[in-house]
């Protein structure tokens, strides 16, 4: 741990014994970004780490407990239920420092409240990310992203993803970051939606897919069309998923 960093940073995933983080956690490191998987409970994370090297075993992956996780990694990305988001920041707000980028994959389903998961409940800041960045020490910058990549497709790493990630934050030169880490992965292309308030739209596209999952039996994503074909992307690494999708046509 604590190795930088450079163009290929390593980036800890909170969350990642879990659906979503665990299905970013084996694509990233499928791509030789170096993961650090966070838990609450450094032995969870263990179990996760030798899970993630059953399907990866040249994986640069490790584990530890979510404050360890933050503190050694530039990029950390969020993927908790929306229940226990205030309270896991505020609890790591310590052990996170000015010029980290926090990606926040967190949606605020109405199952927080015992409700659906294809409604949302209303959050005082707007949204979830909006909540993250105001319980986050100042210089900490939030990307809110992934929300409409769905961790059955990520954790099977057969299936070819061919869809959009959807990115708001208020700096391009985060969202890139963000971008150049996601596109390593083939099919993702990310997507600059704008400032972070934007994420009170993207966050609200969850409950729309998961109801038309349950309807076409599928696991659905997201595609913007329209976008120039240069200039578009966020990202520019070799392995982009605008790049895969004009090979292949
Ligand atoms: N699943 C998807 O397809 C998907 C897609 C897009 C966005 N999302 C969003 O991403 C987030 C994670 O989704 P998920 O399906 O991966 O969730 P999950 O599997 O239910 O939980 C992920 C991890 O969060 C931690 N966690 C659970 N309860 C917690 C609590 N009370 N306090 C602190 N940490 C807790 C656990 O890790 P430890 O016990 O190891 O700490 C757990 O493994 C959610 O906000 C979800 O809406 C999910």
């Amino acid at each position: 741990m604590g190795e930088t960093q450079g163009d290929n940073p390593r980036v800890a995933i909170l969350g990642a014994t879990g659906d979503l983080g665990f299905g970013l956690a084996l694509r990233l490191a499928r791509e030789g970004v170096p993961v650090t998987i966070g838990s609450r409970n450094a032995e969870r994370a263990g179990d996760a780490v030798e899970r993630c090297l059953g399907r990866v075993p040249d994986g640069r992956i490790e584990g530890t407990t979510n404050d360890a996780a933050v503190e050694a990694a530039e990029i950390v990305v969020l993927g908790v239920p929306f229940a226990s988001h205030a309270e896991t920041l505020k609890g790591l707000k310590p052990n996170f420092r000015e010029g980290q980028i926090l990606l926040d994959a967190t949606v605020p389903l109405a199952t927080a409240i015992g409700g659906r998961a294809t409604a949302t409940i209303g959050v005082w800041h707007g949204s979830a990310a909006q909540q993250a960045k105001a319980l986050l020490p100042e210089g900490v910058r939030v990307v809110s992203g992934l929300h409409t990549v769905s961790a059955a497709t990520l954790t099977d790493l057969d299936h070819e993803l061919d869809e959009d990630v959807l990115l708001a934050g208020e700096r391009r030169e985060d969202k890139q970051r963000i971008a150049r880490m996601i596109e390593r992965i083939p099919g993702l292309r990310c997507v600059d939606c704008g400032r972070l308030e934007l994420s009170r739209f993207t966050e609200q596209l969850t409950p729309l897919l998961i109801s038309i999952n349950s309807r076409y039996k599928t696991h659905a994503g997201i595609r913007i069309l329209g976008l120039p074909e240069s200039g578009a992307e966020l990202g520019t690494g070799p392995a982009g998923g605008a790049t895969d999708r004009q090979r292949r046509s």
